[in-house]
């Protein structure tokens, strides 16, 4: 079952309450309405595929960085996937275990590697210079770093470009034929690094499995190339990457559990611990974003709803073309006409559009409109931009209370950035 649901009268409701009703209980404002239960679920989704696999369940927290759900994460048992030293040092608040954690990073910093060192945290090796820094952050920690090597596959994810990865001209990881090179400096540095598996992440919004499975193959043929030279590497990293169903179309798209079972016989084949990096696929369907209508208006050919949410709190439209379904809140009244609307944000850019040529019955002034599959890189991507302020967030619990997960930025939070200046 789905958090977001309609009632039989014809309300969308998340676990059964009302949006329209949680909309006239909180503060007038876009806010991101989160479903608990559905988090739970979605990692239930991954446990059940994962059954008789040594495994880590990384929670990329780039997708979702909100501490009450990185803490209820942390209590399903993930791990965390990081990219920068704060994500580092906010997935230590959240409890999880470092021994669970990854980090991630074309161009990690030596102070933020440093910290990883300490608190013992697997690091991802991505270029030369990064292997550098890594042994240079060891020494400062006086600890030695479980490492993995970042390989660029090579494989094409078949995803919009700024979300490709593994392909041979990325910025990330390192190409197959420098593989050895990376294999004598980490030798190199015994005292320094240990060298404990290979990593691979091939893009974002993938909705077909045999990318990964043609990935792993490639993968675990490295990892006997490793191996054959020494290493004991028990660490097949996959990366994250998996698509969810953006359009709300009905159409059957792979679910962890496929996901798994392409690549499970080879991780067994080899012995190895799989590690993955699911950020989308665990928090995306789990959020809305409800908004406001402000008002219709007409421009030449073009109808438009302006909503009060925008591109400052929810730029995947405006930055990658990205689809995200939208709909109302209530039932509209039994004559309403249907139109084709842009629903559009107040910010002063034409980029700012939640959704195109979307039909929808004409909405009242006031009236409650989500932009769904919101959990994912839209808040962690939110700006200030207009001076909008980030919005705040909800979420209902099992018992069906609605519970604030974080506050909303105000302008006063602006204002204290010039304290004493
Ligand atoms: N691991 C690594 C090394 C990554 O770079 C990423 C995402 C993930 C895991 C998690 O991937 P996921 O399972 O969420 O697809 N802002 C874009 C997505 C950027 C993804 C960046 N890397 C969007 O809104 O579509």
């Amino acid at each position: 079952e789905h958090c977001f649901s309609k009632s039989s009268d014809g309300f969308l409701q998340c676990e059964n309450v009302k949006v329209q009703d949680i909309m006239e209980s909180v503060e007038r404002r876009p806010f991101y309405l989160y479903s608990k239960p559905q988090i739970t679920r979605n990692v239930e989704a991954y446990k059940d595929a994962l059954q008789g696999l040594n495994s880590i369940i990384g929670y990329a927290i780039k997708a979702n960085n909100n501490l009450k759900i990185l803490e209820h994460l942390r209590s399903l048992g993930c791990g965390a996937v990081l990219v920068s030293g704060n994500e580092l040092r906010l997935a230590l608040r959240a409890g999880f275990d470092p021994t669970k954690c990854i980090f991630n990073g074309n161009g990690k910093l030596l102070d933020d590697l440093v910290l990883a060192a300490q608190e013992g945290v697997f690091v991802n090796i991505d270029s030369e210079f990064d292997l550098e820094n890594i042994v240079a952050a060891s020494r400062i920690a006086g600890k030695k770093v479980n490492v993995l090597l970042r390989i660029n596959p090579d494989v094409d994810p078949q995803v919009h470009a700024y979300v490709a990865t593994g392909n041979k001209n990325s910025k990330f990881g390192i190409r197959n034929e420098k593989l050895q090179w990376f294999l004598d400096a980490v030798k190199a540095h015994p005292d320094e690094l240990k060298l404990v598996g290979a990593h691979c992440h091939l893009g974002s919004t993938i909705t077909k499995v045999d990318i990964f499975r043609d990935a792993a193959v490639l993968m675990v043929n490295y990892i006997d190339e490793i191996r054959a030279q020494g290493f004991e590497v028990d660490y097949l990293n996959i990366g994250g990457g998996l698509g969810i169903d953006y359009y709300h179309s009905g159409a059957v798209l792979p679910k962890p559990m496929n996901l798994i079972d392409t690549v499970r016989e080879l991780v067994l084949s080899r012995n190895l611990n799989l590690i993955i990096e699911p950020g989308r696929s665990l928090i995306a369907n789990t959020c809305c974003l409800v908004n406001r209508v402000t008002g219709v208006k007409t421009n030449g050919t073009k109808n438009f709803v302006v909503i009060d949410g925008s591109m400052a709190e929810l730029i995947r439209p405006s930055l990658y073309d990205a689809y995200q379904h939208i709909e109302l809140v209530s039932p509209p009244p039994p004559n309403a006409e249907v139109s084709t609307f842009d629903v559009v944000g107040p910010v002063c850019e034409s980029a700012d559009f939640l959704g195109k040529e979307r039909e929808l019955p004409t909405p009242a002034k006031g009236a409650g409109l989500v932009v769904h599959d919101a959990g994912a890189y839209c808040m962690s991507m939110a700006s200030t931009y207009n001076l909008k302020m980030r919005p705040p967030e909800y979420w209902v619990e099992e018992d069906g209370s609605v519970a604030k997960i974080r506050h909303s930025e105000t302008f006063e939070d602006h204002m204290r950035f010039f304290d004493g200046l």
